[in-house]
């Protein structure tokens, strides 16, 4: 069992600290990639409040497909360059999108979405993969959060 208990008032300097520390103890010594990402996502689940979809989508070929989460089905395959995901993994840059109607191209996998966080993971300078967070909650992500989440996608890139 592994008992973690965030305290998803602290300060999110601190939740994602304590976040980052729990993700490297629980990916610590374990090759498997999808084990990683499950427990990833789950933990991303336990951490983080106002979340209705958290997980990952890996890079294959031309294309992203889905990957280990928490939440609703979703989409299976997004093209590189496409929606909100698609888009950070062409660019390798963090998609901060306050108000997901207002993004062109944005791919509604679960309709009670209204903001999204979306993190290239960058592995020996190419990405492999984005972390996706999405929230009912208009405006819920901020740059701590982007901040959060690349530290995250950092610290797991060499486990996933
Ligand atoms: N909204 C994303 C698609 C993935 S789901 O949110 C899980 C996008 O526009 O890329």
């Amino acid at each position: 069992m592994y008992a973690f208990e965030p305290d998803p008032n602290q300060p999110k300097p601190e939740l994602y600290r304590e976040l980052i520390e729990s993700a490297r103890a629980l990916t610590a010594g374990e090759p498997d990639p999808v084990a990683n990402m499950a427990n990833l996502a789950a933990l991303i689940g336990q951490f983080l409040p106002r979340l209705n979809w958290a997980g990952f989508y890996r890079v294959l070929g031309d294309e992203l497909v889905l990957g280990p989460f928490q939440g609703k089905a979703a989409c299976i395959r997004i093209a590189l360059g496409q929606g909100v995901c698609g888009t950070a993994a062409q660019t390798g840059q963090t998609q901060l999108v306050a108000d997901v109607h207002a993004f062109p191209g944005h791919i509604a996998c679960d309709a009670a979405s209204a903001s999204e966080l979306v993190v290239p993971v960058i592995r020996n300078g190419q990405v492999i993969a984005v972390i996706d967070l999405d929230s009912p909650v208009l405006g819920r992500f901020d740059a701590e959060d982007a901040a959060g989440i690349e530290a995250l996608a950092a610290a797991i890139a060499a486990v996933i």
